[in-house]
């Protein structure tokens, strides 16, 4: 698919129009990842953060906020409450946290590990290559890490630099996959001052960087934040990007057509903006993950990386991103096994042909 062809569709609100791409999307789908719905259990390990990027509620900009970091045993509980859910794997995710060291996270990898009955995602933010490689070694199989937004610009408007630390978030990924992990990244979708153009350019990035995950939500503004303050000018009228629902599953069904295999889960901020039905419609429009928050309640509260997310309202129990019901009621099936990428037999085209 073109970058003209995708900023088209990213422009178009006839509905009976989107209901082609939706159609499009789902197809794809079902016919390159299949029916099941992998369910990720998402432990939130730190909400310790050295960077003040300028939209997030977890920010080094918030000096109010109450740090906690999970102790290795809490956290190889709610692993083994994944496992018992029957969840195929684990995502451990914090803020930039260099109080959580390489050698830590070798260990609670390898712990985790251990019970042979889950894949591990680490979700760490930007570390040194020798920590990328140790947990790589350690077992970790996959990493996600957002680049935002293509537009440099942009990138650096709400990114303020780390001292000694050039931007390198593409750098990274192109590590990460060289280490041999599955690599995921992704962006947020109404950023003020992103416009059509560039959020087209991100859609056909996915593709050229041939992305193993892909994870895309609405921005929603922070009080606590710059951006949420509305400090940062949006982009001229008819080309800054809306922060909704229908926008973000545009880009969700698009991330579809340029990657068919990709795991693209209906993530928690899609859940926020939409909390009736916001993960049936991505999970309808191309995505095939879920992300049940299984974080400890008393941590949850103070993960609030944007506010309102769905999962404070819904409760560890039956996590609402994962009721099985809720899978099945959509003609889906809950995934078993650690839901890998799956890779497309030599000689098929990498991606959807055709508008
Ligand atoms: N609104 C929406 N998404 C956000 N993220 C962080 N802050 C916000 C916000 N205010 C997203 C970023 C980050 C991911 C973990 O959460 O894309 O990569």
């Amino acid at each position: 698919m073109t970058r003209a062809e995708i900023l088209r569709w990213l422009r178009e609100e006839d509905p009976a129009t989107l209901d082609v791409l939706w159609a499009r999307a789902d197809a794809v789908r079902r016919e390159r990842v299949g029916d099941a719905v992998h369910l990720r259990g998402l432990v939130e390990i730190s909400n310790h953060c050295v960077r003040r990027c300028a939209y997030c509620g977890i920010s080094l900009g918030r000096p109010d906020l109450v740090r906690y970091r999970m102790s290795a045993d809490e956290i190889a509980a709610c692993a083994d409450r994944a496992a018992e859910l029957g969840y195929g794997t684990v995502v451990l995710q914090s803020g930039e946290d260099p109080g959580i060291t390489r050698e830590w996270v070798s260990d609670l990898v390898r712990r985790v590990k251990a019970n042979g009955r889950l894949a591990v995602t680490l979700s760490l933010g930007e570390r040194p290559e020798p920590d990328l490689a140790a947990w790589r070694d350690a077992g970790a199989d996959r990493y996600l890490l957002r680049f935002e937004t293509s537009d440099a610009a942009l990138y650096e408007r709400i990114h303020p630099p780390l001292a000694g630390r050039p931007p390198g978030r593409f750098a990274i990924l192109e590590r990460l996959a060289a280490l041999g992990y599955e690599v995921g990244s992704g962006v947020m979708i109404g950023i003020p001052g992103q416009t059509y153009e560039s959020l087209a350019a991100d859609v056909a990035l996915f593709a050229g960087m041939d992305l193993d995950m892909i994870g895309v939500g609405p921005f929603i503004p922070h009080p606590a934040s710059p951006l949420g303050r509305g400090e940062f000018p949006q982009a001229p009228a008819g080309e800054q990007v809306p922060s909704t629902e229908l926008m973000t599953c545009k880009v969700v069904a698009l991330a579809r057509l340029v990657c068919p295999e990709a795991n693209i889960p209906a993530t928690t901020a899609l859940a926020t903006v939409n909390p009736q039905d916001g993960r049936e419609h991505g999970l309808a429009r191309g995505a095939n993950v879920l992300m049940p928050n299984l974080t400890p309640a008393r941590y949850r509260a103070l993960y609030e990386i944007h506010p309102g997310k769905a999962c404070l309202r819904e409760g560890a129990a039956e996590p609402g991103a994962g009721g099985r019901g809720r899978i099945e009621r959509m003609g889906r099936t809950p995934g078993s096994g650690p839901g890998s990428r799956r890779r497309r037999p030599r000689g098929t085209p990498s991606s959807s042909s055709g508008p």
